[in-house]
Parts: structure tokens; sequence; C-alpha cells
């Protein structure tokens, strides 16, 4: 429950935004529901609903409002970028494991990063490889402005309390610190790295004491889910006082991960969603599981038409997690891209890559990601499902031709 101050700070929020009233009404009731069923955190003065979203009082959340719900660009609105492909962990199930090519360098991130704003995205994720070995990582988290979230993705590798304050001046809001066992042992034995379980502990601390809001990314395996062992997790993540559990199930994006038995089912993707929203209920800690917001009953998969990932050598993806490649922002420019990426990508009730894979295994040659070639041949044996109802109530306008 946001308490009084955080109230007044929300309604100052409703009167900067009162354009959100010219918002189909179907749409924001969708949105309110959804929004209520997390708490609103106030962290270093930004209300926060989770960190897939910006903070309900930052410019970015404006344009969110201005230039999706209203404007309704064409454009993506979050975006991924994976500022080096070295890692120091050896994670099996790993979405960029085998990629290779020329390193973008930081003026060509710096100006992505400026084409891609242009287009739209208000929400930008900062990946690897581990980003913190990318010396100029305080420079690029500058570079992109207030009007934009910036979220880091790291194992906290090479972090020390410099950097971590440098990073949170110059304007980063969310980090997500991978942890994917509450065992130490058991979490250096998935990421194939002694010390990485201490390594994440002690960025959580870090971060926790310079005031950003801290996640834990965690893969959820099957087993893990299939034993009960998530709620074991959880109540561990509540004890280390972090402020967001950061969800995913094991995407089949790696060769290792391409069976039917390691890909989550419909019935363990809602048993997990039933978990999120008691968790979040009882409010200690925010769940937030990545099949809850791309379940077909909220956003629904957004790969490819609202979301775009680049790699380390600027290849272009529907998401982290699709292993193939529409070009290369050296040869053509990340708008063209997009748009050609997107009439490929009408987005759907259920995710991509879960569906698909099989898809992927068909044309993979050793290389990941799979070729442009093989990736149109690819797209051409996609079928596409019903739109999630999100897209359903964002879409209808449109193709009613108002
Ligand atoms: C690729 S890593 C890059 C940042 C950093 N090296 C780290 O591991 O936190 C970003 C996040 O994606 C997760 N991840 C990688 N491959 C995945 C997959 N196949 N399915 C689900 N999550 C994955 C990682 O566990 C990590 O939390
Ligand atoms: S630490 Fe991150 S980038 Fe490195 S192998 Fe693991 S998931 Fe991949």
């Amino acid at each position: 429950m946001a308490e009084f101050r955080d109230k007044l700070i929300l309604v100052k929020v409703l009167l900067s935004n009162m354009q959100i009233i010219k918002v189909k009404p179907s749409i924001n009731w969708f949105l309110t529901k959804y929004m209520a069923k997390f708490n609103l955190l106030n962290v270093d003065g930004q209300l926060i609903i989770h960190s897939h979203l910006p903070s309900v009082n930052s410019k970015a959340f404006t344009r969110f409002i201005n230039e999706h719900l209203l404007a309704r660009t064409e454009g993506p609105s979050h975006a991924q970028i994976s500022l080096t492909n070295a890692c120091p962990q050896k994670c099996e199930f790993c979405y960029n494991k085998g990629r290779n090519g020329e390193l973008l360098n930081t003026t060509e991130i710096k100006q992505v990063i400026q084409d891609l704003k242009k287009m739209g995205v208000f929400w930008l994720g900062f990946t690897g490889g581990e980003p913190l070995l990318n010396k100029d990582i305080v420079e690029i988290v500058r570079s992109v402005g207030d009007d934009c979230a910036i979220k880091l993705f790291t194992t906290g590798y090479n972090l020390t309390e410099e950097l971590a304050a440098e990073l949170k001046k110059a304007g980063l809001l969310y980090v997500s610190i991978s942890l994917d066992h509450w065992e130490e042992e058991e979490h250096d034995r998935i990421r194939g790295s002694i010390g990485a379980f201490r390594t994440a502990q002690r960025a959580i601390d870090i971060f926790k004491s310079i005031g950003v809001h801290v996640s834990v990314s965690s893969v959820i395996s099957r087993e893990m889910l299939q034993g009960d062992q998530v709620q074991e997790f959880l109540k561990f993540l509540i004890s280390i006082g972090i402020h967001e559990a950061w969800l995913s199930e094991a995407k089949p994006t790696v060769e290792a991960l391409w069976n039917k038995s390691a890909v989550f089912t419909e019935e363990e993707r809602l048993s997990l969603v039933s978990l999120q929203d008691k968790y979040n209920k009882e409010g200690k800690i925010t769940v937030n599981y990545l099949g809850h917001f791309e379940g077909g009953e909220h956003f629904g998969c957004n790969a490819g038409n609202k979301m775009i990932y680049l790699d380390a050598f600027g290849e272009v993806s529907p998401c982290v997690f699709t292993p193939m490649t529409f070009g290369n922002i050296r040869d053509k420019q990340v708008q063209t891209l997009f748009s050609e990426m997107k009439e490929y990508f009408p987005s759907e009730s259920c995710c991509f890559i879960n569906k698909n894979y099989e898809l992927v295994k068909k044309y993979y040659k050793g290389q990941s990601p799979i070729s442009k070639e093989d990736t149109m041949k690819m797209m051409k044996e996609v079928r596409f499902g019903p739109l999630s109802v999100f897209s359903r109530l964002y879409y209808k306008r449109r193709n009613m031709g108002e």
C-alpha cells in the first residue's frame, strides 16, 4: 500500500499526465488492474511498480503514455543492448553463448541508443557478456538521458563501490544481479565459476547501500519448479532484503535446452504466475516473473514488435532469447532493420522462443545467431496465434481504422 507521501506524488504524477484521459478507457482500466497487482515502492524518490517499466514519476513513463498509448508509435518501447560478449562465467543456458564478430565501439553504442530513443524506446537494458567489463559503461549510461529507464543485468563481477556510485550518478535506475540458487555451491556450479555467489552477494550489498533499486535475476529450471524449490528461494530473497525477484524460466535459446523436457508447460507457467500474485499480495518482496508479463492474459510476447535486441556485434534480434538476426546496424539503419523485422512479428499471446525453438534447431548450423538468410527461411514456417488481452485492446482501434 502506498504511503501518504507516495500518494501525494501519485496525485502529482496524474496531474502532470492529464493527457492519460485521452487513452482508450479499456486500456486505462487494463493498466490500472495490472499495476494494482504490485506494491508501489519508493526507492530514492522513484515510484516503482517493477523493473520492466519506468518509475511512474519519470519522464520515461510520460513518454510511454505520449508516444505509445496516445501517438501509437510503430517503434519499440523496450530494447536491450549487449555491451560485450566477454564473460568470466560459463552458464550452460546463456543466450549469448557462441556469438562472435567485431564489437560495437562506444560511439556506435551511443549513437544507436539515441536512434532507439527516437523510435520510442523508454526502457533500456544493458546486458552481456558481463557489461561491467565494458570500460566505458559509465559514459554509455550517462549518454542515455533522463527520459529513458536504464536497467543493468550483471553478475557483479568487476564492481567496486566507486563504480556503483558513478553508475547511479550517471542515471542507472535498476540493477538485476544474477542469482540462480540460494545455496552457494549450487549457484557456483550453475555458473561454472567458483566465487560467483559471493560476487553476487557483494554486488547486492553495494547497490543496496547506495539506494539503487535492486533485483535478483534468477533462471528457474523445471526441476526447481517441480521440486517446489521456488518458494524456498523466494524466502531466501526476502531474507536478504532486495526489492524484486526478476524470474524467468530457462528459455530454449541454446542447443542444450532444445528439447521438450526443458521447456515450461502452460500449466507450469500458470503455477508460477499464481505464486507471483500470492507473494505480491503479501508484499514482502516484488515478484516479477517474465511469464506473467508476457502471458496472453497480460501483454503477451512482444519480441520484434515492441522489443528489440542488439548483440555486442550489432546484430538485431526480436529479443535476447531469439538467436536469429535481421541484419547488422553497420549495414543498415536500426530504424529500417526494426521495421523490416516487425513485418514478421505481429506479437502474440505466448513466448515466441518457447513455441518455436524446434524451428531454430532446424536452421541452426553451429553458429549463433542463425544467419539472416536462414532467419528469413525460418520465419516463413512460423505461425502466429491470437493476440494477448492488452494487444487486442491496443490494436483494435487501429484495425477498425479509427
Ligand atoms: C546474459 S546475462 C548478461 C549479464 C550477466 N552476465 C549476468 O549473467 O547477469 C543476463 C541475464 O539473462 C539470464 N539468461 C541468460 N540466458 C538465459 C536463458 N536461456 N533463459 C533465461 N534467462 C537467461 C542470465 O541468467 C542473466 O540473469
Ligand atoms: S554470466 Fe551472464 S553472460 Fe556470462 S555466461 Fe552466464 S548468463 Fe551468460
